[in-house]
């Protein structure tokens, strides 16, 4: 049997592999002072994430669309909550994701991040695609926590389902 064209992930996978990249921020020594997610994805995961790590969670949200609303190659806009960027000068933050694919948004994010002067950020994504990368990581990043390594297929988050009892049947399928 090959493997699967498209990987289907369950709550419950998602919660255990979040569980266990807490562990391994734990052990790595990195001690957070905040969380934040990027939207939408990350959400979800940093929800989940804060039961083990608790934490205040902050949301950004990158767009791929400009002004005029088309599309764009590299993330143009970006809502930040004002809130976040007074709130990171000297924090530890780590940034919270699902999937390192491109790592466009990932490397735009940081940059921005980093901009407003934190004492140190780290990445935490529940996935990564082993694939050539367009985005690269800033050198100051020190921790980067991949909650497990994947081949680079579609990956089907259970949160956008539409009939949550067949996806979980598929997950249950492809494990
Ligand atoms: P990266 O820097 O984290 O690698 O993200 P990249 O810009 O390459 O990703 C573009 C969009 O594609 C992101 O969503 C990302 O979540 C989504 N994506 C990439 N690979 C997969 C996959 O295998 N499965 C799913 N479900 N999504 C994937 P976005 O446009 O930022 O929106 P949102 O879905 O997070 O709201
Ligand atoms: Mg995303």
């Amino acid at each position: 049997m090959g493997e699967p064209e498209k990987y289907f992930l369950s709550y419950r996978q998602i919660h255990e592999t979040v569980k266990c990249l807490a562990g391994r921020i734990a052990e790595a020594g990195f001690d957070p002072d905040v969380i934040v997610a990027i939207g939408t994805g990350g959400f979800i995961p940093a929800r989940i994430l804060k039961t083990f790590v608790n934490k205040p969670v902050y949301a950004v949200g990158i767009s791929y669309y400009g002004l005029d609303n088309v599309p764009t190659a590299t993330p143009q806009t970006i809502q930040w909550i004002d809130e976040v960027e007074r709130k990171l000068a000297g924090k530890r933050v780590l940034l919270v994701d699902e999937v390192d694919d491109s790592r466009v948004t990932l490397e735009y994010c940081l940059r921005e991040l980093l901009s407003h002067r934190p004492k140190e950020v780290a990445v935490m994504v529940l996935h990564n695609k082993n694939k050539e990368k367009r985005g690269r990581f800033p050198e100051v990043i020190q921790h980067y926590f991949v909650g497990r390594e994947m081949e680079d297929r579609w990956i089907c988050y259970p949160w956008d389902a539409e009939d949550i009892s067949a996806h979980e049947d598929q997950a249950r399928a492809t494990v």
